[in-house]
């Protein structure tokens, strides 16, 4: 099984840090990435980072994935509520695949309680600000861990 693990991340998200913060936080995605890829090299996994605003992209990506990796981490951002293109993507994907939001969407407005994503999703993290991809990264790691054994 591939220690490889794509962590993607929707519209929007470029702007961590700066995007309403008093719901998403200080922290930027730069610092997402290194917090990452810092965790990624204690479990021994490599790591694939990417953002865009564009769903096609984010299609793509999974599509990329589907060749190489054993695991995706991805915060759909507001894509989480309307894209059953990505939805369809991710059910191409044969390993875990982890779904996050930094807000608990649960809390906010009622079009953010539900998830296209969450429908192939192995497991869901909101509400736990950007720990929640760390959190995210050791459950694909574990899931990835039992494959292997
Ligand atoms: C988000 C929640 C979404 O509802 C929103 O559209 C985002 C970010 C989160 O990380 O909390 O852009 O996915």
């Amino acid at each position: 099984m591939s220690r490889l693990v794509y962590v993607l991340n929707g519209p929007n998200l470029n702007l961590l840090g700066k995007r309403q913060p008093h719901i998403y936080g200080h922290e930027t995605m730069a610092d997402v990435e290194r917090d990452v890829r810092a965790l990624a090299v204690e479990l021994g996994l490599e790591i694939k980072f990417l953002q865009s605003n564009r769903e096609y992209e984010i299609i793509d990506w999974v599509h990329e994935a589907r060749e190489t990796a054993g695991g995706i981490v991805i915060n759909p951002a507001a894509f989480t509520h309307t894209s059953v293109a990505i939805l369809d993507a991710l059910n191409t994907f044969d390993a875990p695949v982890i779904e996050v939001h930094i807000s608990n969407v649960h809390k906010r407005e009622e079009f953010r309680h539900h998830s296209f994503v969450s429908k192939r999703a192995d497991g869901v993290i909101a509400g736990f600000g950007t720990q929640g991809y760390l959190l995210a990264l050791r459950r694909v790691a574990k899931l990835i861990d039992d494959k292997t054994e």
